[in-house]
């Protein structure tokens, strides 16, 4: 049964859609059969795996229950999202169950993968709460910024609603400090500020920003490869989800690569 994390933002921007796949890159490069979903309307993550923007079915078939998510998946295994799915997110608030969809979609692919990322989109609206409804783990995104913990406790909130009504099985991943330069005060605060209130819940890794990410989106050469020394961040990352989430065999495959990237 593949582990199933979704992650998720209050705000826009905190590196959520690059975290998905940057960690899916990590994951599929030691073995780990993964499929990553893409639930914002915007579609980033789709155009960084190179989805032809014409792909169909997507997720809003899924959603709207006119396709099975197999059917969904294209390339390396992305179910991509157009700005359809704002459309079918609209349709979805009036119907029983609208909270489930994905969940119940999902239960079949569950048992073809190892991981299953879910990248939700900055907004904590239906198509977020069906993210974290068919997830295992949320896993909070951060910005580097004053309001950090506003943010996580925001974030937190919806996490604990969805638990409490519908996924019983929602744990809270941690939350990771992102595009974050700790030679400035305010993202050194930050992360002082969420260690504080979230004690180990912060994962030690903390990941750095660098206009390398940019480059690296619009050349879509994954930071892995076009500046491993960053890339090495999400090693750092990866190793601590693995562990996190139990998946201890899958951390001895990556053993060589963190020990590479020094
Ligand atoms: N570590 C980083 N350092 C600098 N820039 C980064 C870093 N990670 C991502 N970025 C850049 O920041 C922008 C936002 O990143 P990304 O799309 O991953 O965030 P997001 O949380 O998914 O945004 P949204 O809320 O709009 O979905 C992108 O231009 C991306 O290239
Ligand atoms: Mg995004």
């Amino acid at each position: 049964m593949a582990e199933t994390i979704a992650v998720l933002s209050l705000k826009g921007g905190t590196g959520k859609t690059t975290a998905v796949r940057t960690l899916a890159d990590v994951l599929r490069r030691i073995g780990l059969e993964v499929l990553v979903l893409d639930l914002d309307p915007q579609g980033n993550l789709s155009d960084y795996f190179d989805v032809p923007s014409d792909a169909s079915p997507t997720m809003a078939d899924v959603l709207a229950g006119d396709a099975k998510l197999k059917d969904a998946v294209h390339g390396d295994g992305v179910v991509p999202a157009t700005p359809i799915l704002a459309e079918a997110e609209r349709s979805l608030s009036g119907k029983m169950g609208r909270e489930l969809v994905l969940r119940k979609a999902l239960k079949g692919a569950r048992k073809s993968y190892e991981v299953i990322l879910i990248d939700c989109p900055p907004a904590l609206g239906l198509l977020t709460i069906n993210g974290l409804v068919a997830a295992d783990w949320a896993l909070i995104s951060s910005e580097a910024q004053y309001f950090a913990m506003q943010g996580v406790e925001g974030a937190l909130e919806v996490v604990g609603q969805a638990k409490e009504y519908y996924n019983d099985d929602l744990e809270w991943l941690g939350v990771v400090l992102n595009i974050a330069d700790l030679r400035t005060t305010h993202s050194r605060e930050a992360l002082a500020s969420l260690k504080e209130h979230f004690g180990d819940k912060v994962f030690e890794t903390v990941i750095r920003s660098s206009i390398a990410y940019a480059e690296s989106a619009e050349r879509a050469i994954s930071i892995l490869d076009h500046r491993p020394d960053l890339g090495a961040d999400y090693l750092a990352l990866a190793d601590e989800v693995l562990d996190r989430v139990g998946l201890d065999h899958a951390r001895a495959q990556l053993k060589p690569m963190l020990a590479a990237a020094g």
